[in-house]
């Protein structure tokens, strides 16, 4: 029985190392931008899409809204989104807002950078 699981063992590792060499250095590896991955936080673990849309007002502001009065106002989306900064979208529905600030604490630096970046982004 050990015989067969280290024969598996070393046949899994082979058949990883050729896949490696058909590689050759000649596919390019995709490089994901930052605003992919906020992309990918926002309608993922964030859950952030659920109350955002792209383009229009749902139960909370729109992203584009969110991006312009933020760039006017040069307010900053990464401290905001560590509870360091006050709202200044929609203060009144600041509440709605508040209760998603258990997730993004949970972000690292680079997620909300990605995060902010994406939504600049629209
Ligand atoms: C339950 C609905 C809901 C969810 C989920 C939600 N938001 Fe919000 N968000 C709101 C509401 C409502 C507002 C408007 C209140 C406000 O401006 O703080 C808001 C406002 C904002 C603002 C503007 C803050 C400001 O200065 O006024 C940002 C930035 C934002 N959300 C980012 C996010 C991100 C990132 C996520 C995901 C991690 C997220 N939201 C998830 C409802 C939500």
């Amino acid at each position: 029985m050990k015989k067969l699981l280290l024969l598996l063992a070393s046949l899994s590792l082979l058949s990883c190392g050729s896949e490696k060499k058909e590689n050759n250095g000649t596919e390019t590896t995709a490089t994901i931008t930052p605003e992919e991955t906020g992309k990918a936080i926002f309608e993922g673990k964030g859950n952030c899409y659920s109350c955002h849309r792209a383009d229009e007002q749902s139960i909370g502001p729109a992203i584009k809204d969110i991006s312009k009065i933020y760039k006017d106002k040069k307010g900053n989306i990464v401290s905001f989104l560590k509870e360091e900064s006050k709202p200044i979208v929609d203060p009144d529905k600041y509440s709605l807002m508040k209760a998603n600030f258990y997730i993004t604490k949970t972000f690292t630096d680079d997620e909300l950078k990605a995060v902010e970046a994406y939504i600049y982004s629209h």
